[in-house]
């Protein structure tokens, strides 16, 4: 089977086999597949109903309960609904990421980016800063503001907010124990900071405007509008603050690339405030990099499990019975000889010029990490100050429980 990757070998890869809730999936055939039809097989809802070879009436492959829904009654989220429930979480959410939206976010975002800029000015002074902490306080801070009204004030008092040290700092019992099953801390959080930001009345372009301006029989709970606006924390603050700390590692370690955009940043712009969420999509290179790190170290690392329904699927031209569990590992996809001509080096180039990508410039998550990055590279000269494969220490249980990044940064000269 060509396009199979393994069924037993997890083990080798730096993903814990817990990432698919191993304990409950323990009874179910796991087959981890590598190529891109069986992405549109597994994945694709269009028309994979009739390509995966599903039975008529079935729309695509669902999503494995006890993975998605950690314990029975929690309410449906985006990421866990199927298809029909799935589609009216899009319309409903959709809103709030389009492109006019974005640019009213702008400036809220912005003030987080400004205050990262400044405490790093202070603080670079006194010795080599940890990374993984100020780009995790940036993009929770971004998000808390989008997505609760407020932000969790890290970058402010320099410190991790007591949620989120609860929630990620435990990465490994929350996939044994449940998703969110801190819900306690985070009803706390959410009662302070979305409750005023429900009650304002104010109009705000963020993320929740367009779940609050419903009209009165459409208008939904707070517990609903909570477990919105918690997927929307999980989704956008550590897989942005993971690519962050991933691309400045794999830059530093490799000069020749880190050179490469260097003078694509301090090239493109006069001044500082011309770096912005429109300008950066100038960055090319940048974005390259931003890619060929999403590659190296993709913040969702596992292959999000779906089961195969009654009738069968077709996957990547292969029958697949009834309740097997398949998926597309990103980690293992990523790195596969067969896919990528010397997998495991750090080469912006391969994503340079592929249209594909150019599309996916205005998306939040790129357009916020591209204006991070390049703020901090028109400010500061950066240098690792730690020896070894930064990288390879890491370990995944669903995201990545990073390491802390010491970097030097030296203020540019001008
Ligand atoms: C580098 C950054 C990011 C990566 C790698 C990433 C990755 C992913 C992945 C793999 C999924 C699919 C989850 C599943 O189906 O089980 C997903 C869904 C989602 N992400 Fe992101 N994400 C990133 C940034 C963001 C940001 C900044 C936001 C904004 C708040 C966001 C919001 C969402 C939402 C709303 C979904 C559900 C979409 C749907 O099912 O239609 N993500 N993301």
């Amino acid at each position: 089977m060509g396009s199979l990757v393994s069924t037993s070998r997890f083990s080798e890869w730096p993903i814990s086999s817990l990432s698919w809730g191993g304990l409950l999936l323990g009874a179910s055939v796991v087959l981890a597949f590598a190529d891109a039809q069986a992405w549109q097989d597994i994945y694709g809802h269009k028309v994979a109903g009739k390509r995966a070879g599903l039975v008529p009436g079935v729309k695509e492959i669902p999503k494995v309960r006890e993975f998605y829904k950690s314990y029975k009654g929690q309410p449906d989220t985006i990421i866990t609904a199927e298809h029909d429930g799935h589609a009216r979480f899009r319309k409903i959410m959709g809103p709030g990421f389009s492109d006019k939206s974005m640019k009213a976010q702008e400036p809220l975002i912005t003030k987080y980016i400004d205050l990262l800029i400044q405490r790093l000015h202070q603080y670079s002074a006194q010795g080599p800063q940890n990374m993984t902490n100020w780009y995790n306080w940036t993009t929770f801070d971004v998000i808390g503001d989008l997505a609760f009204g407020d932000s969790f004030k890290c970058l402010e008092k320099v410190e991790s907010h007591p949620f989120i040290t609860a929630i990620f700092g435990s990465l490994r019992h929350i996939l044994m124990f449940g998703f969110l099953r801190k819900g306690l801390m985070f009803r706390a959080f959410a009662q302070k900071t979305l409750k005023k930001r429900i009650e304002s009345y104010e109009t705000r372009p963020d993320l929740i405007e367009p779940l609050l301006v419903r009209k009165d029989e459409d208008k939904y709970s707070f517990g609903q509008l909570a477990g919105m606006a918690s997927t929307l924390l999980f989704a956008g603050s550590e897989t942005t603050a993971s690519t962050l700390t991933g691309v400045t590692w794999l830059l530093l370690s490799n000069p020749a690339a880190y050179e490469k955009l260097k003078a694509e940043v301090r090239s493109a712009f006069q001044s500082e405030d011309e770096i912005d969420f429109t300008s950066v999509n100038s960055l090319g290179y940048m974005l390259a990099c931003l890619n060929e790190s999403l590659r190296l170290f993709p913040p969702v690392a596992i292959g999000l499990p779906r089961r195969i329904p009654a009738g069968g699927a077709t996957i990547a031209g292969q029958y697949v019975p009834e309740g097997t569990v398949v998926g597309v590992y990103q980690w293992a996809i990523n790195r596969l000889s067969s896919n990528w001509n010397a997998p495991d080096e750090f080469i912006p180039e391969r994503f340079t010029g592929d249209e594909r990508f150019q599309t996916d410039n205005q998306a939040l998550a790129y357009v916020e990490m591209r204006v991070i990055l390049a703020r901090i590279i028109w400010n500061f000269d950066m240098e690792l100050a730690e020896e070894g494969d930064w990288l390879a220490k890491q370990d995944n249980h669903l995201l990545w429980r990073r390491r802390p990044l010491s970097v030097r940064l030296t203020p540019v000269q001008r």
